[in-house]
Parts: C-alpha cells; structure tokens; sequence
C-alpha cells in the first residue's frame, strides 16, 4: 500500500517510520526541506537506538529508510491509498490541506487525520469523500505507543473504518473506535483530570508533588497529572480544555485559571524550561 504522511514533526516523523517499518512505501511531506532533514534525521535516530537494542538488524533499518521519501507538496500524495496529515492543531490549516488533498489524490484514496480534538466531521465536511474521511489518533511516541484511536465523523463509511481497522492492525497497534465527540475519549478523560490537578494545587488543597504522588503511587499513573501536564504542553492543555468547554457548553469542563495564567505568562512547560517543574 502507498501512503503519505503529512508534516513530518513530532507525530508525522514518528508515524511515517512505523508505516515503512511495516513495509510500506512512504510519502514524507512537509513545507520546507529542512523540516524534511530534521523528521529523517530523528527516525534515522530512532532506527539506530533499536538497532543498538537488537529489536531490529541493520540491513531492516536501512529497508525502512530506503521506503521513505521526503518530498515537498501536496500533489506529491497523487497515488497514495492512504494519506495521513499530521500538521499543526489548527483547523483553518487543516481545511486547506483537506480541501487540496480531495482534489488531488485518487477517487477511493483515504483521507486521515491525527488530529487530537478537531472534528472529524468538520474536517470531512471540506472533502466530497466525506465516507472515506476518519480519525487516526495515534500516540506520541508512535513507535512505542500501542493505541491508535480511531475515530468516525459523523459520515464515515464502515468500508473505510474496517479498512483502517485492520491496518492499524496490521502495524501491531491496537485499534480503538470512537465517534466524534469533544476530545474524543483520550484527551476527554485525560485532560479533565489534568485540569482537576491544577484546581487542587491553586486551591491549595496540596503541594505539586504531594498531587503527583499520590496519582503514581495511589493510582499506579507512571507519571504524576502535573508531570504529565508539562510534557504535553500547558498551551495544549488550555486548547483541549477549551474544546471540551466549548463543544458541550458544559461548566464542569472550564479550565483552571492558574492553567490560564501559566500559558499567559509563557511557563507551558518541558518546552519552554518552566512550567508546574523548572527544566532550566
Ligand atoms: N505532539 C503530540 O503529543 C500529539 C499526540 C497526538 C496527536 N497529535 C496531533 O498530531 C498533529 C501534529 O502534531 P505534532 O505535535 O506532530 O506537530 P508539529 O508541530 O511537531 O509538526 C507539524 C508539522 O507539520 C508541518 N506542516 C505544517 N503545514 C504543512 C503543510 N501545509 N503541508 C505539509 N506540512 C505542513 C510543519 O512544518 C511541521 O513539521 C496535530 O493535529 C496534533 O494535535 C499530537
């Protein structure tokens, strides 16, 4: 099967390089080629640490590679059987490229996107192939992660979800279905929780690690919420938040305000050195 992957960062990188592990001939398409240097560079990376660990040999490796090719352009995605886009979390980016990909690629190709809150049917109500538009929520880090949450607009076609069904599958992930609802169900039972921990520390209510504690050692969470929180992205958070907010015009689900006021200060985390933990 051909694929293209769209955008070549955190996720596209990582999704690009299970697809050519598994065999398939890849499209890895971003806007600039050193986008493309760097997303081949990180799995050339990835690859070599397995390599290292003798998960897989040498010559597999350099078969992965050899499956890959970084291009620049949508068009580029002509004859793919499966696209998947993985740009930034921005529907107004998303559209264009929806729109774009339906003109180009071939009748009955599928359209996915790795989007982790935008609707699945917004998004394939800019396509005239809405039956074959669906969600392929993987995790970060692809590699390692086994879920990918799968999740069907409100015209999805079962051909389409059985389709991609079975080439999750087929990757050694584990399929999961959902319907398109805020947040779908991974970031509306994370992000509430998160959320929850930054009200119990505003409150007062304990300290930031006393929080983190108890969710690992209580809950058997690997990380504590607030641990969790600065890996992701406390800008990211307050976006999901605010879909859920939004998308059920529910009050249970308004973000924190010290959520708010860390992004307003720029503290957003692992990514900017400081967020509920300094990283400087
Ligand atoms: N980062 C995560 O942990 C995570 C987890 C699950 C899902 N997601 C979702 O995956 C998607 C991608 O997130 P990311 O963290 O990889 O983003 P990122 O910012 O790391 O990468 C986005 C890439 O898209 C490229 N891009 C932008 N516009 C483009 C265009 N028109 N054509 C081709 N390439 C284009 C950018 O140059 C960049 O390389 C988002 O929808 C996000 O919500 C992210």
């Amino acid at each position: 099967m051909k694929v293209s992957v769209i955008g070549g960062g955190t996720m596209g990188n990582g999704i690009a390089q299970v697809f050519a592990q598994h065999g398939h001939e890849v499209n890895l398409i971003d806007v600039k080629q050193e986008y493309l240097d760097r997303a081949l560079g990180t799995i050339e990376k990835n690859l070599g640490r397995m390599v290292k660990k003798e998960k897989i040999s040498q010559d597999d490796a350099d078969a992965t590679l050899k499956r890959l090719q970084p291009v620049i352009g949508l068009e580029n995605a002509a004859d793919s059987d499966l696209v998947i886009e993985a740009v930034f979390e921005n529907y107004e980016v998303k559209k264009e490229i929806f729109t774009k990909l339906d003109e180009v690629c071939k009748p009955g190709a599928i359209l996915a996107s790795n989007t982790s809150s935008i609707s699945l049917t917004r998004i394939a109500a800019c396509t005239k192939r809405p039956e074959s538009v669906i969600g392929m929520h993987f995790m970060n880090p692809v590699p390692i992660m086994k879920l990918v949450e799968i999740i069907c607009g409100q015209a999805t076609g079962d051909e389409t979800l059985a389709t991609v069904t079975q080439i999750a599958k087929d990757l050694h992930k584990v399929p999961v279905t959902v319907q398109d609802y805020p947040g779908f169900i991974s970031n509306r039972v994370l992000l509430p929780m998160i959320n929850e921990a930054a009200y119990c520390l505003m409150e007062g209510v304990a300290d930031r690690d006393a929080i983190d504690t108890v969710m690992k050692l209580g809950m058997a969470h690997p990380m504590g919420p607030l641990t969790l929180a600065d890996f992701i992205g406390l800008d990211v958070c307050l976006d999901i938040m605010n879909v859920l907010y939004e998308g059920f015009g529910d009050s249970k689900y308004r973000p924190c305000p010290l959520l708010r006021r860390m992004v307003d200060a720029g503290h957003l985390g692992r990514k900017s050195g400081k967020g509920f933990y300094d990283y400087e």
